[in-house]
């Protein structure tokens, strides 16, 4: 839980990409206990449905749509829905996104490819549709889950840098476009996060300590989606928050002596 107050997102409507699993999951029962409506999409109809089994357990409604993000076709159709059933839509979250590990030169083409339509294409075709179907009659805003490689090389993840680090540069672009209709447009970079899919596929290939400074919750990332929705940032656009504990700045990681 969070320590805003429960209904500082009363009467708003989020969609939340991804939102079945993970970090996803976690933003949309956040918002939904923060007072919004809720709907969430990802892929697989089985996991919407067990996320939103939980959160009706919860007092949380819940609509889900399944879809792939990088069929804008199906994307408007989700927004469509989202509109339909609730009457609008405030906040987009595009948290929906892939990874493996791989090194270049054992990554397909089309992995790398796949990677960027999810991450990328995906956050792209659903601001879109979201702007044009109602946020720039009406305002809101949207908060692109990135990740924090943009000035950084990252070993085996060529696909996920490069494209978070355009996920980025849409978040900037998007910002600047539309802050003239009152769409404010943010992004929130994860360090390493416990019981995601993300670090479970990335502590394969490496040892992350289970260690406070290092690994962050779910529910960190949550809230700080949650504040960059309230009207609290409502004079804060096109920047990034990163929630990693500091971690990713120690880039040479000296003790202290
Ligand atoms: N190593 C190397 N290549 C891989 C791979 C791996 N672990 N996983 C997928 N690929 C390649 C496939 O071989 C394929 O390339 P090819 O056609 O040249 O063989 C390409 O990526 C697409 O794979 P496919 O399984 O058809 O794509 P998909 O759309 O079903 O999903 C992922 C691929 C990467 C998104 C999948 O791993 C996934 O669903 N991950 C779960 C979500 C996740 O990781 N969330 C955390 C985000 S931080």
């Amino acid at each position: 839980m969070s320590d805003f107050k429960e209904d500082i997102l009363k009467g708003r409507v989020a969609l939340i990409t991804g939102g079945a699993t993970g970090i996803g999951k976690e933003i949309a029962r956040t918002l939904g206990k923060h007072g919004a409506r809720i709907a969430i999409t990802s892929r697989k109809q089985e996991n919407l449905d067990a996320a939103c089994q939980e959160f009706e357990k919860e007092g949380i409604e819940c609509l889900n749509v399944a879809s792939d993000v990088r069929d804008g076709a199906a994307v408007e159709a989700v927004i469509a829905a989202v509109i339909e059933k609730w009457g609008g839509l405030n906040i987009v979250i595009n948290c929906a996104a892939g990874m493996f590990i791989a090194p270049i030169e054992r990554m397909s083409y089309n992995g790398f490819k796949t990677v960027v339509d999810i991450d990328l294409l995906g956050t792209y075709n659903v601001t879109k549709a979201a702007y044009t179907a109602y946020l720039k009659d009406h305002g809101g805003c949207i908060v692109n889950i990135s990740a924090p490689f943009e000035h950084w090389g990252v070993s085996s993840m060529a696909h996920v840098a490069a494209a978070k680090a355009g996920v980025e540069s849409l978040t900037r672009t998007c910002a600047v476009e539309w802050a003239p209709l009152g769409i404010r447009v943010n992004s929130v970079a994860p360090g390493f996060i416990s019981d995601t899919e993300g670090v479970k596929r990335a502590g394969e290939a490496m040892d992350i300590p289970d260690d406070r400074t290092l690994k962050g919750t779910r529910q960190d990332m949550a809230n700080a989606v949650l504040f960059r929705v309230s009207d609290s940032a409502s004079f804060i656009s096109g920047i990034c928050i990163r929630v990693d504990g500091g971690a990713t700045i120690d880039l040479l990681r000296m003790p202290v002596v």
